[in-house]
């Protein structure tokens, strides 16, 4: 084939995930360890009970399973997951519409879609999720980061950006068990952003597929539940409450940008697959989705309890790590002039896998000393012997 050049848009040019791509297909090779992904626990799945109501859906029901629906959603499964959010979350529509979508990935393209312009800018936590810098990112959005602390973003330095920065749109905010750092925001900093962003005239992306994965049992008001001002996008997910790979997510937010995103729907994929809504639907109606979800938070409690012990054991004392209280990660940051590019090309020589911090800041440009560990797939043994071969390239590379 010719050597050919294509005319790639201005807005896809700003997207680069070659470096972490090279890094999840090296960590998909199945003699690495691997604590690089983001994937829940397979064995968790519920397959057998999802088998059952596909089959009894494409018996009983092939007209609905199979047919062309509406944009929105399966009417059922948005009022099932209503009812769901308000039990859970307390979140109770004011002014608000719900759409089924894709994942919440595809929310979240969806609300970059409807809501921003070439230029305009996203106040990102720094760090924060990849998908979501590079969702962003694609619509020709500048990303401002603000810094995280333990208890979530430093309050005083988004006050100052706010402030001193023109045309920001969105903020973009995880506040339960962070993608990469598992830190959750306290309940004081939730009630001072969300007053900020309404003082700012800021909309609020707030991201939750793993709030149900409280290792305690706790959970913090959502952003959403505190919405009188009618402001926040909320994303939720059944990735990482029941399988990823069946794709359903959804949005909730004020009616008129519900209407705009469902309209951004049509012209994408015209709705979600009907099968998965239906078997989420089933689900949700024949199971307890709440005794999954236990074994989940039992699963990675355990898991993240062993990584963090591992760590203390056999990390250079410099080196810090988050304590989550829930979700799938760890954040850990060798300090100082560290470059984690050089740990992890240490590591993949002894087939341990972890992702290198600077990706998912939103200046990706810059050294960055810190990286994410994932503790959700591995068996316990790996992940302790990929604690210690990391341990070892920690100290190897800070001698
Ligand atoms: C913070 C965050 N948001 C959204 C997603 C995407 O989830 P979904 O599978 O619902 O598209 C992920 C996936 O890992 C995530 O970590």
């Amino acid at each position: 084939m010719a050597n050919r050049t294509y005319p790639f848009a201005e807005r896809i040019k700003n997207v680069d995930g070659e470096a972490i791509n090279d890094i999840l297909k090296a960590s998909a090779d199945p003699s690495i360890i691997s604590l690089a992904g983001g994937n829940p626990a397979s064995e968790l799945f519920p397959g057998k009970e999802l088998a059952e109501i596909a089959y009894d859906l494409l018996t009983n029901e092939p007209a609905l399973t199979l047919q062309y629906s509406v944009a929105q959603g399966y009417a059922p499964l948005r009022d099932a997951v209503l009812k769901m959010i308000a039990e859970r979350d307390n979140i109770i529509p004011n002014g608000d519409d719900i759409i089924i979508t894709s994942g919440s990935q595809q929310g979240m393209d969806f609300a970059a879609k409807c809501l921003l312009n070439e230029g305009d800018k996203v106040i990102v936590e720094n760090p924060s999720f990849l998908g979501a810098l590079g969702c962003f990112m694609g619509y020709g959005a500048q990303l401002v980061g603000v810094d995280m602390e333990n208890d979530g973003v430093n309050v005083a330095h988004l006050k100052q950006t706010l402030e001193t920065t023109d045309g920001v749109k969105l903020l973009y905010t995880i506040p339960n068990f962070q993608n990469p750092t598992g830190i959750t925001m306290s309940t004081e900093k939730r009630k001072e952003v969300y007053r900020l962003c309404a003082e700012h005239n800021v909309l609020i992306v707030e991201d939750n597929p793993y709030g149900e994965l409280t290792f305690s049992g706790e959970k913090k008001p959502s952003l959403k539940s505190m919405d009188t001002e009618g402001i926040v996008i909320y994303c939720g997910s059944f990735s990482k409450i029941l399988a990823p790979g069946i794709r359903v997510g959804y949005i909730v937010a004020p009616a008129p940008i519900v209407k705009r995103m469902a309209e951004a729907k049509q012209a994408n994929d015209t709705h979600s697959p009907m099968i998965t809504q239906l078997m989420v639907y089933e689900y949700l109606r024949r199971h307890d989705i709440g005794e999954n979800i236990q074994r989940m938070r039992d699963l990675y409690s355990r898991k993240c309890r062993l990584m963090l012990d591992e760590a203390d054991a056999f990390f250079p004392a410099a080196v810090t790590h988050t304590t989550p209280g829930g979700g799938l990660f760890v954040w850990c940051d060798m300090g100082g002039d560290y470059d984690t590019i050089a740990v992890y090309k240490e590591c993949i020589g002894h087939k341990v896998a972890f992702v290198p911090g600077a990706p998912f800041m939103a200046d990706p440009s810059k050294r960055c000393s810190a990286f994410r560990l994932n503790y959700s797939t591995m068996p316990d043994e790996k992940i302790a012997e990929g604690m210690r071969i990391l341990g070892n390239a920690l100290k190897k590379i800070m001698a």
